[in-house]
């Protein structure tokens, strides 16, 4: 693929309808530990042990402990420049939208255009009720939800350390289902986090909104992979349904050899930081 700053610039210059594949590598800089790879979230703690259903019913304390330490991290770190420039982006080109499978709210702390930002995945500060026959949701939820686990600001992790998880949640105290929050409406279940859970579907709305986009009469120019293993479907189907649709794939992501996934074939794979290189690589646009 090629390196070329040059290419990309031209060809950017011309697109009128380009995609963004947001991935956990995108925040990295920003202090959020990724999935995979060194730091990992996922090496220090098991995804089937907390991101599933399963686990949330099996031990909802536990579950809530994770998602409450990932939610107390994120609002702990700040958008980094990519975020910016990504959302200076979709104010600048109408055709412009972004598939994030990120969960961290810094896409939209960036101020990105939310009627442009689809959250593949939800977000951790969305609450809704884990009976999905009711409907309860709350949106934006930031403050604290389970109050026995309000992490103390003077203990707030510096941004940037990955630390086991598994260790400070033992440190936690360990909690009933009687400390944990309940759908207001319903009173009878659990809250969880509005956020989609291996094994779920991704919601509707979202779905819909990415397939309008890629059927749409006009061709795609442009899809910008960036910070992504592409391991997780369907958001990584996203790749090869853009190529399908004439889009050139652009790839930036910190490691040079491709993790598996669709995206080996990228047309131009810058290897950095995407918070480095995203601002740069939009600068003829973005200014
Ligand atoms: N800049 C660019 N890329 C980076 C950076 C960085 N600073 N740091 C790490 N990366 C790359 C890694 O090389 C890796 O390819 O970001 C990618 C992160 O991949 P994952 O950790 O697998 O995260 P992601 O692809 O977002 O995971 C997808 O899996 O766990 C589920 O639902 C969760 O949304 C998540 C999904």
């Amino acid at each position: 693929p090629q390196t070329d700053l040059e290419s990309f610039h031209t060809h950017l210059k011309k697109s009128k309808r380009v995609l963004a594949l947001l991935g956990a590598g995108l925040s990295a800089s920003s202090g959020l530990p990724t999935f995979r790879g060194a730091g990992g979230l996922w090496r220090s703690v098991k995804s089937t042990d907390l991101a599933t259903p399963q686990a949330f019913a099996r031990n909802p304390g536990l579950s809530w402990q994770f998602y409450n330490y990932r939610r107390h991290m994120s609002l702990s770190v700040e958008p980094n420049p990519a975020h910016y420039a990504l959302a200076k982006l979709a104010r600048k080109m109408p055709g412009f939208v972004t598939l994030s499978q990120n969960v961290d709210g810094l896409s939209q702390r960036a101020d990105h255009p939310s009627d442009r930002l689809h959250l593949l995945h939800g977000t951790l500060f969305d609450l809704k009720c884990s009976d999905e026959r009711c409907d309860y949701r709350e949106e934006n939820y930031t403050d604290p939800v389970v109050p026995a686990l309000a992490i103390p600001a003077d203990q707030a992790q510096p941004a940037g350390s990955v630390v086991d998880i598994s260790d400070s949640m033992v440190a936690l105290p360990s909690l009933t289902t009687y400390d944990l929050p309940h759908c207001p409406e319903c009173k009878r279940n659990l809250l969880r986090p509005g956020v989609v859970w291996f094994g779920e579907a991704l919601p509707e709305v979202v779905l819909n909104k990415a397939k309008d986009y890629l059927a749409a009469p006009e061709n795609i120019d442009l899809i910008m992979v960036i910070g992504t293993s592409a391991q997780v479907w369907p958001a990584a189907g996203y790749i090869g349904q853009a190529r399908a649709r004439g889009a050139r794939v652009c790839v930036v992501n910190m490691d040079s050899d491709a993790p598996p996934g669709g995206w080996k074939q990228g047309d131009w794979m810058f290897a950095g930081d995407a918070a480095v290189l995203v601002p740069e690589l939009l600068k003829p646009v973005i200014g």
